[in-house]
């Protein structure tokens, strides 16, 4: 068991509000545990680590930025990814909805899940765009500068200003070592997506003489930037430093978003990091949550008798 695994445990122990004995902004030693990893858990007072105030010095920040819509399967896939990143230390999840407003729903869904720092966010997508899920994601950007810019934890806000962000779509599925892959992003990391553009997997391939890129492996090979939403992470600075920060353009041709938004960081395809092993491990797949109704579609009220 790693380290950064024992960590995760742990913090899901203290979530229990037995657990949480120490005061606001205390430094926490949490042992026997704490002996076993070296870490050492902080206490701030800061709004922006609601539910939770935890977290870990040293241990770099993850965002990851969800869009959602009302649909049959959204308990379900928000349960599972929920399930799945509710299993780290420093990770914020920003779940951005497609609608009007705050639903009750997914308020229920984050609330009952075991994730330490989330927010819940919304922007209903404008009218006949191309591309689902830009908008959320730029909201979810504009949560990201919100949360750093707005943190008053001086050692928190170095620690998110070194943090990744991950744009992770709520019906793919995640093998646990996707964070140790984010954790390792200088500028922009890049990993196989399984089951994505009728591929078994969308991947790069790596020059083994140099350790570079020297293509990648996709459907749609002409895009300039031929890599599934859930195949890159970026480091944060580009959302804050950057000049303009970084944005999906919601008017972005189809197949085009990734592109238009990679090419913003001027960084070549060929320049960006070979993760998951040089790009040889699958730790997110592509998936699309399907439910046996045949023809017919599910009720529109599905959930107002059921809680599902
Ligand atoms: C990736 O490939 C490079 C070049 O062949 C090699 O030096 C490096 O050890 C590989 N990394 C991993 C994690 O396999």
């Amino acid at each position: 068991m790693t380290a950064i695994h024992t960590v995760s445990l742990l913090l899901n122990g203290t979530k229990h509000p037995s657990l949480r004995r120490s005061q606001r902004g205390a430094e926490v030693l949490c042992s026997p545990t704490n002996s076993l990893t070296g870490h050492t858990f902080r206490e701030s007072a800061s709004p922006s680590l609601f539910p939770s105030s935890r977290w870990v010095p040293g241990l770099r920040w993850v965002f990851v930025v969800t869009p959602t819509y009302r649909r049959v399967t959204q308990r379900l896939d928000l349960t599972r990814l929920f399930n799945t990143f509710a299993l780290f230390a420093n990770v914020h999840v920003i779940v951005v909805e497609d609608s009007l407003n705050r639903t009750a729903k997914v308020d229920n869904i984050l609330g009952s899940s075991l994730l330490l720092h989330w927010s819940h966010r919304y922007i209903k997508s404008s009218r006949r765009l191309k591309v689902r899920g830009s908008e959320q994601r730029n909201e979810g950007i504009r949560a990201i500068r919100e949360i750093v810019f707005g943190e008053a934890d001086a050692e928190l806000r170095n620690a998110y200003e070194d943090a990744v962000v991950y744009f992770a779509d709520d019906d793919n599925a995640y093998d646990v070592r996707i964070l140790d892959e984010l954790r390792k992003v200088r500028n922009v990391g890049t990993w196989p997506v399984a089951l994505s553009g009728r591929k078994i997997a969308e991947r790069c391939e790596v020059d083994t003489s140099t350790g570079r890129i020297k293509g990648y492996n996709s459907a749609l090979k002409w895009r300039p930037y031929p890599i599934d939403t859930a195949g890159y992470g970026l480091h944060v600075r580009y959302f804050l430093k950057h000049e303009p920060p970084l944005m999906f353009n919601p008017l972005s041709k189809i197949y085009h978003l990734e592109s238009d938004f990679l090419k913003m960081t001027n960084i070549s395809k060929y320049d960006f990091e070979p993760l998951a092993d040089n790009c040889t491990k699958v730790y997110t797949w592509h998936v699309s949550s399907d439910i046996k109704w045949g023809r017919k579609k599910p009720p529109l009220d599905f959930d107002v008798e059921l809680d599902i």
